[in-house]
């Protein structure tokens, strides 16, 4: 008989979301009368900017003709969006990131676990605890950890806790790991991390060798001008930082697939034999060996994100659900919860009401308020006593929602 990778079978049950999905399946179909609020996955709800669908439009015209017709492109993705994310998001805020340094992608979330292929196995590896799953589990699948302990903690992983006391940012460890994820604006928390903070991590990480995955992906809802929103505004980061970017949540591209990851020239790891290799050498061959590119009709949708129209456009889609991280805020703190997050990301990470845990808050908003959050257990053992609510839904929803998590809890 075939073998299988056993690493899988050291996962936990299900991947959270669909473990969610199950449960709310589960409910409906014996409340089939409920009209549930999903504030658990952070999928977003509102149309895709006119910018982008005229653009895929007209691009699915080309595609219909002989000339503007496009077969297979380049692995990487297509020079002129690469050109225009690498002058808006990076040259525009002085961070020195060339196209050829951009892989434009189906996902931050792939990327996220695609990267570990050309990372050797033998990495010590640092994670936040809370963390977004796909890092730990893309790590298990892997079989760079050992097994997970009664709480869910892999053997072979680090763990950082982040709590309110730490502000959600870890401490720096006083081990030293090799590779080391960190994620701002946080999901799950929606902690970020100011450029001091950050600059202590690039140092940390020149000083030992080490490389960060830097998860971007939230970068577009912060709000406070002095945050940073790449770890390349940090002196130094080139040596030691790979960053994942996404045109998901910012531009409502979950559906369509489009995100990039940046991977300087001249950021370098180690060979078995103790020879210095270039990463970008090793993503660019993955890629081209793994990946054949997001479609042209995507990728002229995200060029277009780069537009005066479609800036304006993308820039009312984040006030929009900013409105509704505050409104969230503002009334789970009424309802008398402590809450964090949701003022420079889309997340609102509330502590759940005293005698309940995660899962057990969850029951009760779905059961009472026909309401779906994400339990904070589901992101790691620390993240127990939390629960994470989404801003990507429509204001009807949100505010419906929260009357209704208000009910619950007064009664
Ligand atoms: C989440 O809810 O954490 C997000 O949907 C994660 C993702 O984008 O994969």
């Amino acid at each position: 008989m075939v073998q299988v990778n056993s690493n899988y079978l050291k996962l936990k049950a299900g991947y959270l979301f669909p473990e969610i999905a199950r449960r709310v399946k589960a409910f409906s179909a014996a409340h089939p009368e409920a009209a549930i609020i999903r504030l658990g996955i952070g999928d977003v709800t509102e149309p895709l900017p006119e910018a982008c669908r005229t653009a895929m439009k007209a691009a699915v015209d080309a595609m219909g003709t002989p000339e503007g017709f496009h077969g297979y492109g380049p692995e990487q993705g297509y020079p002129w969006l690469r050109e225009a994310i690498a002058r808006h998001d990076f040259q525009a805020r002085s961070c020195a990131v060339d196209p050829e340094e951009i892989f434009v992608s189906d996902g931050s979330k792939c990327d996220s676990a695609n990267i570990l292929d050309i990372l050797g196995t033998g990495n010590r590896i640092a994670v936040t605890d809370p963390v977004y799953p796909v890092y730990v589990d893309s790590n298990v699948m892997a079989g760079r950890t050992g097994e997970a302990d009664e709480g869910g903690r892999y053997g072979g992983l680090t763990y950082l806790p982040i709590s309110a006391e730490n502000g959600f940012t870890a401490r720096i460890p006083e081990e030293t790991v090799d590779l080391i994820y960190l994620c701002f604006p946080n999901n799950p928390t929606g902690a970020v991390a100011t450029r001091e903070h950050l600059a202590e991590w690039v140092a940390y990480a020149r000083a030992n060798g080490s490389l960060i995955l830097f998860d971007a992906a939230y970068e577009a809802f912060i709000q406070d001008p002095s945050l940073p929103h790449s770890i390349y505004e940090i002196e130094g980061a080139r040596d030691c930082a790979i960053e994942f970017r996404s045109f998901s949540k910012n531009a409502g591209f979950t559906g369509t697939r489009c995100a990039f990851t940046v991977v300087p020239r001249g950021l370098m790891g180690t060979s078995d034999s103790g020879e210095a290799v270039e990463l970008w050498g090793l993503w660019n061959r993955r890629q081209s060996t793994k990946f054949n590119g997001v479609s042209y009709i995507v990728q002229r949708g995200a060029e277009a994100v780069y537009s005066p129209e479609g800036q304006a456009q993308v820039r009312e889609l984040i006030r929009f659900y900013m409105e509704n991280a505050a409104i969230i805020r503002r009334e789970l703190a009424a309802a008398g919860l402590e809450v964090h997050g949701g003022e420079q990301a889309p997340y609102v990470w509330a502590k759940t009401p005293a005698g309940l845990d995660s899962w057990g808050f969850f029951d009760l908003l779905l059961g009472q308020a026909h309401v779906v959050g994400t339990p904070g257990s589901g992101f790691g053992a620390a993240g127990d006593g939390y629960f994470r609510l989404s801003a990507f839904n429509s204001r009807a929803n949100v505010e419906e929602a929260m009357k209704r998590i208000q009910a619950a809890l007064a009664g």
